[in-house]
């Protein structure tokens, strides 16, 4: 399976930098076997997805609601992602699950909602730092992909320990390996064999200089990259990294 190398581009980019830096992702893009994919604020997504028409960068959201419509103030639906040339949405991001007290069950109703409305969702877990030092980690993540993922689950994960998120502390290769692995004994435990063909991202401060190492490891399935995918630069070297087959 390709692997994908998706860009979380969070609540960052004004319009046009946005169009600029997605432009700047599909000019370098020719020749790299892995899948693309850009995710920039719910706003941008339309605009980003006419920059890439054409091109084979994909657009996906960072969030959507579970209900197709309705009085939710704020809030956007799966269907009006995909309306806006969304084709992935990431759910469960931990910088939600803390922000916005979402719970597994609510990251469940909106991956039901992003599968009905035809986009892949890929749905984030991850362990804190106080749940490391206690060794409760495989535990937290096996509990949050048990509460998280709908059966049948025809989407990515991304593990993403919260430790290493934006602060330039990477999981050791041995972390990552693990985790990996538990992660996907737990996806053939809720999905049966189709959680073998499950993708697992590893998220969590993913650099040109540390992309090689982590793509090539047993059950990673490619990256969800945060600050380095603000320059397509730094985000076609991680890119370039990703292993084929
Ligand atoms: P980071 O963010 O690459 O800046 O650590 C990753 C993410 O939150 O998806």
């Amino acid at each position: 399976m390709r692997q994908l190398i998706a860009g979380n581009w969070k609540m960052h980019c004004l319009m046009r930098e946005a169009v600029a830096l997605a432009e700047g992702v599909a000019a370098g893009a020719g020749g790299i076997a892995a899948e693309l994919l850009v995710c920039p604020t719910a706003l941008h997504v339309a605009a980003v997805a006419a920059a890439l028409k054409g091109t084979p960068v994909a657009v996906g959201g960072q969030d959507c609601h579970a209900a197709k419509q309705g009085a939710h103030t704020g809030d956007i639906a799966a269907p009006m992602l995909r309306d806006a040339g969304a084709t992935f949405v990431i759910l469960g991001h931990s910088e939600r699950r803390h922000d916005h007290h979402e719970t597994d069950a609510q990251v469940r109703a909106k991956t039901v909602a992003a599968i009905e409305a035809g986009l892949t969702p890929i749905v984030c877990v991850g362990e804190t730092e106080a749940h490391r030092s206690v060794g409760e980690e495989q535990s937290v993540v096996a509990g949050q992909l048990a509460g998280s993922l709908p059966t049948p689950f025809p989407g990515v994960v991304a593990y993403e320990p919260v430790w290493a998120i934006g602060t330039g502390k990477t999981a050791t290769e041995a972390d990552v390996e693990a985790m990996h692995g538990c992660i996907r004994r737990e996806l053939l435990r809720l999905l049966g064999a189709a959680g073998a063909g499950v993708r697992i991202l590893y998220g969590g401060s993913v650099r040109p200089a540390n992309a090689g190492s982590l793509l090539a490891l047993p059950e990673v399935g490619g990256a969800l990259v945060g600050g380095a995918s603000l320059k397509a630069d730094d985000f076609l070297a991680i890119a370039r990294a990703a292993v084929s087959g």
